[in-house]
């Protein structure tokens, strides 16, 4: 299949986000690239929200869009959903302060709901963000096991540090063979050391990955995945249960990173859908009500290193020639379990609770709408997800099952269809998946299937 248009889109893109450009043009001069997170750029440039009501967000030129990127799926409400902006003036009211820097109870009563969602997650800790749940879960299984290596999936993401930052998204031609992948760093600046400190494994092939993790076994202390890759392809049932099988005889701990399918894939998460138990899980994201967050939590004696003795303050300066610090695992952090962030996920998961299956059944609807669709007109694709997200995958393959497949998909086509949609008031940042929320409801699906339908008439 050829791909024209792709200038004509652009230019189209371009003429309708004129304010848009020039602001990208001045965030330049201040941020490297115009932007704060690399992930929030694409070419010719981003477009500038200034606004976001429910379903919507409206950009500096006056333009309107249904929004499927929901800050990266963060917002499994929408924007700006009123009980949210209520349960956070009520808080900061009814507690006099937005940060009391001791214990309080809404630590306790977030714990309480994530222990009854969770029952593998025994104890907590609050971080602030999903890559500093997974940097303290990665350090809570190192203490807990002794071992110094750590390994996880091809095409799996978990932060954007040293330890983790490795065969994300590799060119697969330096990325090895397929059942047995290279580390492969993505970033400049970072520390060889990981490369080979964290074993790359190849998701959804359990014999390989049993082999490999056999091989290795003294030396890895966790594997760290997402149970669903990038949020939308699945891990397979059996993978899943011969994963933890395995973990369990090779003394290895399984760490679910549920950053992105934390509510997502049910309020349980994918560890409710799989039936596994991890032995740590890391939440972000939906959890924060669109505020900064992070939990790791899992088995109590795993949690309870980090437990402080009375020896063990670090910032004690008459402590400092005691062993005690050096016997419990460091953790710390000014804004860790921040009231009004925790009332705004209490709310969240209140709210959740009446309202995901709709969220659920909206989904489905849009999936099998976009499906037909492209089937009318002849075009192989899949939508390959779970619960609240999936992806648009163009592809003539049966199945998408881990990142060596999805490279083979139509990556031109599926951004060129992105751009005529945004143009036509979809949004989702080109070639990213499709997060849904509360507010999305047949409107919104009806619209955006006009939309797919008018893009894909331009395509083919
Ligand atoms: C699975 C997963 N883990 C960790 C992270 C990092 O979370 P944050 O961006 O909150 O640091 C992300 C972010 O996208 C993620 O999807």
């Amino acid at each position: 299949m050829t791909v024209g248009h792709t200038s004509h889109a652009v230019a189209e893109y371009m003429r309708r986000t004129p304010k848009s450009k020039s602001f990208s043009e001045k965030a330049k001069e201040i941020m490297p690239g115009g932007v704060t997170a690399n992930i929030k750029s694409f070419d010719p440039y981003p477009i500038i929200m200034e606004k976001g009501k429910g379903a919507y967000l409206y950009d500096i030129d006056g333009n309107e869009y249904i929004d499927y990127l929901l800050s990266y799926g963060a917002l499994m409400l929408g924007h700006g959903h009123p009980k949210i902006v209520q349960a956070i003036q009520n808080q900061i009211e009814e507690d006099g302060t937005f940060l009391f820097g001791t214990p309080h109870r809404l630590e306790i009563e977030m714990g309480e709901k994530i222990r009854q969602l969770y029952p593998s997650m025994e104890m907590i800790r609050y971080t602030n963000s999903g890559t500093e749940a997974t940097l303290l879960a990665i350090r809570m299984a190192h203490a807990y096991t002794g071992k110094r290596k750590i390994a996880k999936f091809e095409g799996h993401y978990h932060g954007g540090y040293d330890q983790v930052l490795l065969s994300v998204n590799p060119p697969v031609s330096a990325a090895g063979p397929a059942d047995e992948p290279r580390s492969v760093a993505e970033s400049k600046g970072m520390d060889p050391y990981y490369e080979d400190h964290t074993v790359v494994l190849p998701f959804n092939n359990l014999e390989a990955t049993a082999d490999i993790l056999t091989r290795k076994k003294d030396d890895i202390a966790a594997i760290i995945m997402e149970p669903i890759q990038g949020g939308f392809i699945p891990a397979e049932q059996s993978f899943m249960d011969g994963l933890r099988k395995i973990t369990q005889e090779l003394d290895i701990l399984l760490i679910f990173d549920e950053v992105k399918t934390g509510f997502r894939l049910g309020l349980g998460g994918a560890q409710s859908v799989y039936n596994i138990k991890p032995d740590l899980t890391t939440l972000g994201k939906v959890i924060g009500g669109g505020f900064p967050v992070g939990i790791v939590g899992g088995k109590k004696d795993i949690l309870q290193a980090s437990a402080p003795t009375s020896s063990s303050d670090v910032f004690d300066s008459s402590q400092s020639k005691k062993s005690g610090a050096k016997d419990v695992l460091f953790h710390s952090g000014t804004y860790n379990g921040h009231p009004t962030i925790l009332a705004a996920g209490l709310a969240t998961i209140k709210i959740l609770e009446d309202d995901i299956d709709h969220v659920f059944s909206m989904t489905d609807q849009l999936k099998m709408g976009i499906q037909k669709l492209f089937a009318n007109r002849g075009i192989a694709m899949q939508t390959v997800g779970l619960g609240s997200i999936f992806n648009v995958v163009i592809t003539e393959k049966d199945q998408i099952r881990h990142y060596r497949d999805l490279q083979q998909a139509d990556f031109a086509l599926r951004k060129e269809l992105d751009f005529h949609l945004l143009n036509d008031g979809i949004y989702t940042k080109p070639m990213n998946r499709y997060s849904m929320a509360t507010v999305h409801g047949e409107k919104e699906v009806s619209r955006t299937l006009e939309s797919y339908e008018k893009a894909l008439l331009k395509l083919v």
